[in-house]
């Protein structure tokens, strides 16, 4: 296929690849010196971004608004559900929580992944991607080693271009995961394991029947798709928040983040990059406890390198049970050099985020949402917001695929069986209950 409009630029040894095209037939590696981290470039301008972020009040239809800085030749194989047309929204209680206990002025925005098209999670912009690639490029099989929510994303859109996913999940990953993905006929693998193992035999299935697979956190579709939230968020708020909040696992979004701000920093549409509160669950935070050593000795040299790799991490979050993150040497100096933090929020705190959620939004937030407004307390706590600046919370997925945190967010019931026992209610008279674990 002819590609006059994109091509890669490897990472490491600065090769140039001319697209997914020589990607695949090179097992998604560089061809010159095996590296699987590139950097994808553009023959479109960049300056046409300016155009399609100018519109500020319309809704695009999805993040495919982007086309022309997608790694996509042809329209007709795009694979689309509306994902990435997602609102920015402002959150007034998290302001005024920060202004009466902290005295610190915010505004707080929350970019609302739980209402994307697809499966409803930040994963469906990667996985629109990846299904509309590999359809262009002829593929007729896949397979990826998922903790959940991008195991459910690809199987539904890959099902919807007509590809086979196979998909290994470790054994705690969520029993409405593995449904997400078998409802659509697509092959599941639960690994007697953890996702580190899940991983590996992805890899050596991908390998034995050279079908190919998902390349991680680092792989061009994933980071192209995710990019795009930059150009939304101009779009929308004419701005790039001060603050990016997001709870992590392998890092895609602040990956993404940053090479969409590094394609656009010419252009003058800001000033200065967004800091980074990376926030990982208690049970389940070696990139946060690697960032805490490293700081603790003045970040020696190999500091990037050094990360303890936790096996079978029991957390209560399996979404962000990611206990070996290869992809550390790359966050940490991008966290580094923003002046922005690892942390963790205490994840057995993770029902009262979303109740409290709830109460004051409508909005129910899935468990790993949960862990990063858990974060912008967390943040409130150690001191990392200052006045005057605007944060911005990735809130990554609802409570659909978490119907067991629905259950746990019940706490009004009374059981009965005479009216001598209920009495007139006021919601009110919940609130500081609400409030209460999250104080000063
Ligand atoms: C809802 C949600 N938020 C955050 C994350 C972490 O994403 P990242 O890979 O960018 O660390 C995940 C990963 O599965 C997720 O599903
Ligand atoms: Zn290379």
């Amino acid at each position: 296929m002819e590609n006059n409009k994109y091509f890669f630029v490897c990472c490491t040894c600065g090769e140039k690849i001319a697209g997914f095209g020589p990607w695949f037939a090179h097992q998604q590696q560089c061809p010159a010196c095996g590296s699987k981290w590139v950097d994808v470039r553009y023959q479109n301008d960049p300056a046409g971004i300016q155009q399609l972020i100018a519109d500020k009040n319309t809704r695009v239809e999805s993040f495919f608004h982007y086309f022309d800085y997608l790694p996509l030749i042809n329209r007709n194989n795009i694979i689309t559900s509306g994902e990435g047309a997602i609102p920015v929204e402002r959150w007034a209680f998290l302001e005024e929580f920060a202004q009466h206990y902290f005295g610190t002025n915010l505004t707080v925005l929350v970019y609302r992944n739980d209402l994307n098209g697809g499966t409803g999670t930040f994963k469906d912009v990667a996985a629109a991607m990846a299904a509309s690639v590999l359809k262009e490029h002829g593929i007729r099989e896949y397979c990826v080693a998922s903790t959940g929510n991008i195991a459910t994303a690809f199987a539904f859109y890959l099902a919807k271009a007509g590809i086979s996913l196979s998909v290994f999940i470790p054994e705690d990953a969520l029993k409405s995961n593995e449904a997400g993905v078998s409802c659509f006929g697509q092959r599941v693998y639960r690994i007697k394991g953890d996702y580190a193992l899940a991983k590996k035999i992805c890899a050596e299935f991908s390998k034995k029947y050279n079908i190919p697979m998902s390349g991680g956190n680092i792989d061009p579709a994933r980071v192209e798709a995710k990019k795009t939230q930059v150009f939304e968020w101009l779009r929308q708020l004419g701005y790039i928040p001060d603050v990016y909040i997001q709870s992590l696992a392998g890092g895609t979004g602040p990956i993404a983040i940053d090479k969409a701000l590094n394609d656009i920093r010419h252009l003058g549409l800001f000033t200065k990059d967004p800091r980074y509160i990376l926030v990982q669950p208690s049970g389940c935070n070696p990139m946060t406890v690697a960032w805490e050593k490293a700081k603790a000795t003045a970040y020696p040299d190999g500091w990037t390198q050094d990360f303890p790799i936790f096996n079978s991490p029991q957390t209560r979050i399996p979404t962000l049970a990611n206990g070996n993150p290869q992809t550390y040497p790359i966050l940490a100096p991008l966290v580094h050099k923003t002046n922005g933090e690892f942390i963790t929020f205490d994840e057995n705190l993770h029902v009262e985020v979303s109740r409290l959620v709830a109460y004051e939004t409508g909005i129910k937030a899935g468990p790993a949402a949960a862990i990063a407004v858990g974060g912008f307390f967390q943040s409130l706590q150690q001191g990392l917001l200052q006045n005057g600046e605007r944060v911005m919370i990735n809130l990554g997925e609802g409570t659909d695929r978490a119907p067991d945190l629905l259950e746990e967010m019940i706490y009004t019931t009374i059981e009965t069986d005479n009216v001598a026992n209920c009495s007139p209610f006021h919601r009110e008279t919940l609130r500081s209950k609400l409030y209460k674990p999250f104080l000063p």
